[in-house]
């Protein structure tokens, strides 16, 4: 049966300079693009090249000149502070204008970095299209992290000034970010730390301030005149996002200006069939992608009302809070990550908590950021009696690759899939060897050059490392590092990544950063991290240890020892709570770990002993391991 999907998505991968030209007709442009697709320079291809554009005209002054000034942009609902405050349309433009002025005064202009590292206030959305205003480069990093990973974004993104506040507040504690944020300053390299921060002080807690770099938000917006947007162009990056890569080192996702304008606001209307002035939740963070394009960027493109909550699913104060906030502000489309959804249902199995509040507005649920198990997916639909979406998509891509397109067509929903390629993405399943697979067969996700616009053009300042991260294994497709297969109805389904990455409640982190801080503990001469099945979280980090001969100390302490370090030097994000010292780890003859099969044997799920298993009496020690940090138990 063909749908109108077949249609759209035929004309974007047969003809995308026709189909990406018509979507950026919406656009305000200073200048039109002189060339949709340039691909004179492959790999790197760019979108509307020659093109003058400015994000935050697009987001905000757009909107005013057309007559939605008066309508809300933002609302900031905050359960852990008690506080609501909306912003419309002008008030909001003349909010980000005077912080534009603020980083202009400050020497902040266009091209030159701002690093923004902010807890889940509108300030945070002030300080990126501020940025976006003078053409500024934005990269906010997730307050999760520590000090340690603040550095090594300072490092490489060099920023001028860094924007921050004097802390956030997680569900049962204030953390106060500021000594965070001096410390990475002090770790940082000389040529790299910011010649001023600019620090909202928030009631709750009191910042030090360093004279004659540290300036106060309130005093240095009460002066700063405003700044009006500057032209850039389309092929100008407006942000930096590090996200976490297969060593220590985060990748830096660079994000262009024009073709990020093109695709979100196309998405808005395409994907999750939403209109101006409708009202938009995305409950995630400023620091992660999905904060980026559908906390801030693409609900403003479009002109809807967008909410920025500074809360969790459960505990700000109970599991009614989404319903609550759905009902207070009439939410049309929300987007979470199933991990909230679980949370909520492990606390409210039989949704009590909605009979008390209107939900009648509310039509779509979208969930990403990890794998839609059928149970929470068949719980939102029972519960919500609305239709349940997920979507496939990354950090590098900046919009689902993979969906239900709700405004063009409503596939029904098929357990475990994402759907169909979303269009622009033109998503096929090859084996090692480049060759594509047979229907259904499970091999490597790959996209087919060129991706769509709003997607990476590179890594900030490293055009090799994008390269051999994304192209080289695959020659003429992008590598998504996820491993799947296309059904014979054309849904795509997503299994598992083929690298060290794992997904700790919507969070993407990678195993090798955490074995790179405990193989530096003292009394550990190899180690392993594997990400285990997690009834909440998705998946959560385990930890195992091989020390040193001769180690005598207590290993509850060393444990200790490695958990501390792991929450020190990658963040409490990293929800690394529990290792095992063992005697040795399983490894092929030629010395690779066994992780599938530890894995496997960690979630319960039948395994082979591998044929090249060096030594195979080595598996049941692992199981005694697991079994004493409460998994595995159900083989015993
Ligand atoms: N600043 C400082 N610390 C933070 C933080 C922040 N912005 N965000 C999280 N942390 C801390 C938490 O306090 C927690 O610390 P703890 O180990 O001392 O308890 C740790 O990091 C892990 O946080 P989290 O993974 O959020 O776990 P949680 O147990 O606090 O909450 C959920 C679990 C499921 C409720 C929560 O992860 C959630 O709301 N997820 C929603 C999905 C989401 O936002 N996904 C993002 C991509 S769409
Ligand atoms: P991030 O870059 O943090 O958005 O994480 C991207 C990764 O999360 C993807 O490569 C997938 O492994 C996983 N992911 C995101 N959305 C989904 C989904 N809908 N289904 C399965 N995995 C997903």
């Amino acid at each position: 049966m063909t749908t109108p999907y077949d249609a759209v998505f035929a004309k974007s991968i047969e003809d995308p300079n026709a189909f990406w030209a018509e979507a950026a007709e919406d656009c305000h442009w200073y200048k039109k693009w002189d060339k949709v697709l340039d691909d004179t320079n492959k790999p790197f291809y760019r979108w509307f090249v020659g093109g003058e554009i400015n994000t935050c005209y697009n987001a905000l002054d757009l909107h005013v000149d057309q007559g939605r000034g008066d309508q809300y942009a933002l609302i900031y609902d905050s359960p852990v502070t008690n506080t609501v405050k909306k912003y419309t349309y002008r008030e909001l433009r003349d909010e980000v204008a005077k912080f534009a002025g603020v980083l202009a005064s400050l020497d902040v202009h266009k091209g030159d970095r701002v690093l923004i590292y902010m807890p889940m206030i509108a300030e945070a959305a002030i300080a990126m299209l501020a940025c976006a205003r003078i053409g500024a480069v934005h990269s906010v990093v997730f307050g999760g992290f520590a000090p340690n990973e603040l550095a090594t974004r300072i490092n490489d993104a060099k920023p001028k000034v860094i924007v921050s506040a004097s802390c956030g507040i997680e569900v049962s504690r204030v953390i106060p970010y500021k000594p965070l944020l001096d410390e990475a300053i002090n770790m940082a390299n000389s040529d790299s730390k910011p010649q001023n921060c600019v620090i909202l002080q928030r009631p709750m807690e009191t910042a030090d301030m360093a004279a004659g770099r540290d300036l106060d938000w309130n005093e240095a917006v009460a002066a700063a005149t405003p700044h009006d947007c500057v032209p850039v162009a389309a092929t100008d990056p407006l942000y930096i996002l590090y996200t976490s890569g297969t060593t220590g080192e985060p990748k830096g996702v660079v994000r262009d200006n024009g073709g990020h304008v093109v695709a979100l606001k196309w998405s808005m209307k395409n994907i999750y069939n939403i209109d101006a002035g409708d009202v938009y939740w995305a409950a995630s963070d400023v620091g992660w992608v999905v904060g980026h394009s559908y906390i801030i960027y693409a609900p403003l493109f479009k002109g809807c009302t967008t909410i920025l909550f500074e809360g969790k699913p459960v505990g700000t104060p109970d599991a009614g809070v989404f319903w609550r906030v759905i009902s207070d502000y009439k939410v049309k489309t929300m987007f979470t990550a199933p991990t909230a959804f679980r949370a909520i249902k492990r606390e409210d199995p039989t949704a009590e908590l909605t009979k008390k509040y209107d939900l009648s507005n509310f039509k779509t649920l979208f969930l990403a950021g990890e794998r839609l198990d059928p149970d929470t997916l068949h719980w939102a639909e029972k519960h919500l009696g609305i239709p349940v979406i997920d979507h496939w998509w990354q950090t590098e891509t900046g919009w689902a690759i993979c969906a239900n397109p709700m405004g063009i067509h409503h596939f029904s929903v098929k357990e475990g899939s994402p759907t169909k390629p979303a269009p622009g993405w033109d998503v096929q399943v090859v084996d090692a060897e480049n060759q594509q697979v047979k229907e259904g067969e499970i091999g490597a996700l790959v996209v087919k050059l060129p991706l769509p616009p709003g997607s990476l053009p590179t890594l900030w300042k490293k055009d090799e490392r994008f390269i051999s991260s994304y192209l080289e294994e695959f020659p003429g497709y992008y590598k998504t590092a996820d491993a799947g297969f296309i059904d014979t109805d054309g849904y795509v389904f997503v299994m598992s990544r083929t690298d060290d990455i794992i997904n700790v409640a919507g969070h993407r982190l990678s195993t090798g950063a955490m074995e790179e801080v405990l193989a530096d503990h003292p009394d550990v001469a190899e180690c392993a991290v594997l990400g285990v099945d997690d009834a909440l979280k998705g998946q959560v980090p385990v930890g195992f240890l091989v020390l040193n001969a001769g180690v005598e100390r207590d290993h509850e302490e060393i444990i200790k020892e490695v958990i501390q370090s792991v929450r020190g030097r990658i963040g409490p994000v990293a929800s690394f709570k529990k290792a095992t010292v063992v005697k040795r780890l399983p490894k092929t003859r030629s010395g690779k770990i066994l992780r599938g099969t530890i894995q496997k044997i960690a979630d319960n799920k039948d395994y082979k002993v591998p044929a090249t298993i060096d030594d195979p009496a080595i598996l049941g020690e692992m199981e005694d391991a697991l079994v004493g940090i409460g998994y595995a138990k159900a083989r015993k």
